[in-house]
């Protein structure tokens, strides 16, 4: 069988995508999404919605694309993203930023909360953390994970607040059941393993309740241009998601997360990306954290 590298479809199962076709997939994805398909993808786009095509009987991306454009719902749009869009993610990816929380942001909000709630500590402020593309939730349960560790028996610990939002209902349904096989678990702590683990028979692993209890999923297009959440975040995880994203797209995402950080609050990226110097609003602090500095210390022109 002639199998494609990049699709691993077989070429033969692939429904052929036009020029004028791909070209209005590309205009669609990116306008409302603002993932940016080069020409490249062509056949990847092809090899990942010919299945859904011939689900939904349509022998064209001709007809895909008129079916598209007759569901009023967006439903199917969302579908094709699913599709379309990469969710892969695993427990304690890039382990330094997990490090970086524990050994250094922690303890700057635990001093810095303790030394404004006097007597009462930490427990008058919430400690927001929001996970931005959480994709199936491995992410977003990893904080989990640290912050119970950290203060679910500390007296007066803070009052936790953990929001994951994607814009895939496949991968958010996934991270709501939160059963995952044992190859996501790698990088996993074992005492994390041992404390917030149970099998669930069959290699796969549950989440226990009292972690998910602390997650909100919520499906968000962070392209959209109102994001509806009240009030601010002290860190904001944003890992591998701008990746799809053209400059313009990032900056747009950028600035809209920067109104989301409190001051002094921090934003972390994926290792393999970046932000642009000039145009974005964040004190790089090191490669893939970045902080909103305080008001007081922008006006000084100091750094944090
Ligand atoms: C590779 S996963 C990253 C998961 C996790 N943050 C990590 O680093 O492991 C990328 C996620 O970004 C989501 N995504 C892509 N474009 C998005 C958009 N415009 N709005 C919200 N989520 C988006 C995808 O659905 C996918 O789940």
């Amino acid at each position: 069988m002639n199998e494609h590298a990049e699709t691993g479809f077989a070429n033969e199962d692939l429904i052929p995508l036009r020029n004028d076709e791909f070209a209005y997939i590309a205009d669609l994805v990116y306008g409302r999404f603002g993932i940016h398909l080069p020409d490249q993808k062509r056949v990847l786009v092809s090899g990942r919605l010919s299945k859904r095509l011939r689900q939904l009987g349509c022998a064209t991306f001709g007809d895909y694309i008129a079916l598209l454009n007759a569901d009023g719902s967006g439903s199917e749009l969302s579908e094709m993203m699913n599709r379309l869009t990469t969710n892969h993610s695993f427990f304690f990816r890039e382990s330094s930023h997990f490090d970086f929380l524990t050994g250094t942001v922690l303890p700057e909000l635990e001093k810095e909360r303790a030394s404004r709630g006097g007597s009462q500590g930490l427990a008058n402020y919430p400690l927001r953390i929001w996970s931005a593309g959480c994709a199936s939730g491995e992410e977003v349960y990893s904080l989990g994970m640290l912050l119970h560790d950290r203060y679910a028996l500390a007296v007066g610990g803070p009052d936790l607040g953990l929001l994951a939002t994607d814009i895939s209902l496949t991968a958010l349904s996934t991270a709501k059941q939160g059963v995952y096989g044992e190859q996501k678990f790698t990088e996993t702590p074992e005492a994390f393993r041992k404390r917030y683990l149970r099998s669930a028979g069959a290699g796969e692993w549950s989440i226990a309740e009292e972690i998910k209890n602390m997650v909100l999923f919520k499906r968000l297009n962070l392209m959209a241009e109102n994001y509806p959440m009240k009030g601010q975040f002290d860190v904001i995880l944003c890992r591998n998601v701008m990746i799809y994203f053209d400059q313009e797209s990032r900056s747009r995402v950028t600035q809209n997360l920067y109104r989301y950080v409190k001051e002094g609050g921090y934003l972390f990226i994926g290792h393999s990306e970046s932000l642009n110097r000039d145009t974005n609003p964040f004190e790089y602090v090191k490669p893939a954290v970045y902080r909103k500095l305080s008001r007081a210390t922008r006006i000084s022109g100091g750094t944090a």
